[in-house]
């Protein structure tokens, strides 16, 4: 899919901006602090995902201004789509979202409109950060492949808050422990599904990473992924999902109960999830060199891509942030062999350190506003 026409006025810094971008590449060149990363961040929500940089929705709106308002048009295979993202300063109902000028009530719909994919500089976190962030990466990724994941995800999170708010109630003996049972049996449900939904986009995911990583590093290293269920063993995922799963599940929830009550909180389950993430068989985490931890992180997300695509035949967009600057002439080129399908907006200061084939549309970005537009037509476009 490919954005055909964006237009964005008042989120953070940007006034004022509207281009039709070209098919292939963008490249959004600017010094730093001109807003760059917000003209991709003004995109990004439109495919219905939080902040890839983790705003606040309320930062959004400029912040000596009223409103902000954020629209793309979107082309797949089918057909092309509006999208608009609106917000006022204030009020009860703070943003309004429209798909083609109907009024959505949450941001699920856009999912499936607009599906694209961020690279970002702190992407390495997803290996250096909390188990979290990597549970985060992984259900992000399969959600956008099966937005019934989301309905799950948000589910046992609903529940899992009531859960929490029940043992510290039950701790001040305002309620019984026996009502925290029906609670589990809920929880027992969402939580096997997503269990089984975990492993099989890991496992993938992994398959991917392995034949990505070992490419990247010249055939000298190994890159693997492996799901860490805080209830299951990996042997019990070769089943099909059924009553035991949800049961096996339920006596772990079951087993930690009373620790729970003492502590207010829940620990065992998918809040507890780890993927553990290693290079030649050690974790990553503690043991990876900078450049490894890069070089895996930028992986994951090149799989990610590798997984839409086989999936569907709309590619995602491809959001580069300030990442190809870092990376040699060998590294960008696999990584712009692997999206060379998909419509690519990359930012840098400095066009420059660039691979010189990288050519399409330069958009010079300073203050908040489009500067320039050069048209650099690429000898590779078809
Ligand atoms: N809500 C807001 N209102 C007004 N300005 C904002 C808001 N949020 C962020 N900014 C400003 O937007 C400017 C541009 O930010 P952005 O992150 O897009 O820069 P950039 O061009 O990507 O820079 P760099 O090359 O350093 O990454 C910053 O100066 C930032 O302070
Ligand atoms: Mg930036």
């Amino acid at each position: 899919m490919i954005v055909t026409y964006a237009e964005i006025d008042g989120f953070k810094n940007l006034k004022g901006v509207s281009f039709a971008p070209d098919p292939k590449y963008n490249i959004i060149v600017g010094a730093n602090a001109q807003g760059k990363t917000n003209l991709l961040e003004a995109m990004w929500i439109l495919s219905g995902c939080k902040s890839f940089r983790g705003s606040k929705e309320k930062d959004y709106i400029c912040l000596d201004g009223q409103r902000m308002s954020s629209a793309v048009k979107v082309r797949d295979s089918v057909r092309e789509q509006k999208i608009t993202f609106e917000m006022a300063k204030g009020g009860n109902s703070p943003k309004l979202i429209h798909l083609n000028g109907v009024k959505q009530r949450g941001t699920r719909a856009l999912f499936d409109v607009f599906k694209c994919i961020a690279f970002i500089p702190d992407d390495t976190d997803i290996i250096k950060g909390s188990p979290e962030k990597r549970r985060s990466f992984i259900d992000m990724a399969a959600s956008q492949l099966n937005p019934m994941f989301v309905m799950h995800l948000n589910k046992n999170n609903a529940i899992m808050n009531q859960r929490n708010a029940l043992l510290k109630e039950i701790a001040q003996r305002n309620a019984s422990a026996d009502v925290l049972e029906i609670w589990d049996r809920q929880a027992s449900k969402e939580g096997a599904v997503i269990s089984w939904m975990r492993n099989e986009y890991v496992s993938k995911i992994n398959e991917i990473c392995g034949r990505l990583y070992n490419t990247i590093s010249g055939g000298a290293e190994e890159l693997s992924l492996e799901y860490r269920s805080n209830v299951y063993k990996p042997e019990d995922f070769e089943k099909p999902i059924g009553e035991e799963a949800e049961e096996l599940y339920y006596r772990r929830l079951r087993e930690t109960s009373e620790y729970d009550i003492r502590t207010g909180s829940t620990h065992s389950g998918v809040n507890r999830d780890e993927i553990a993430i290693k290079i030649n068989g050690v974790s990553a985490r503690d043991f990876g060199s900078q450049g490894q931890i890069k070089s895996a992180a930028l992986v994951m997300k090149l799989a990610q891509a590798e997984i839409y695509m086989k999936k569907s035949k709309d590619a995602p967009v491809v959001f580069l942030d300030d990442v190809m600057g870092e990376l040699d002439e060998n590294r960008q080129r696999f990584v712009f062999d692997i999206i060379r399908d998909m419509q690519v907006f990359v930012t840098t200061p400095n066009e420059s350190a660039l691979l010189p084939e990288i050519k399409g549309k330069i958009l010079r970005i300073s203050g908040g506003r489009i500067t320039e537009e050069e048209e650099n037509v690429s000898s590779h476009r078809e």
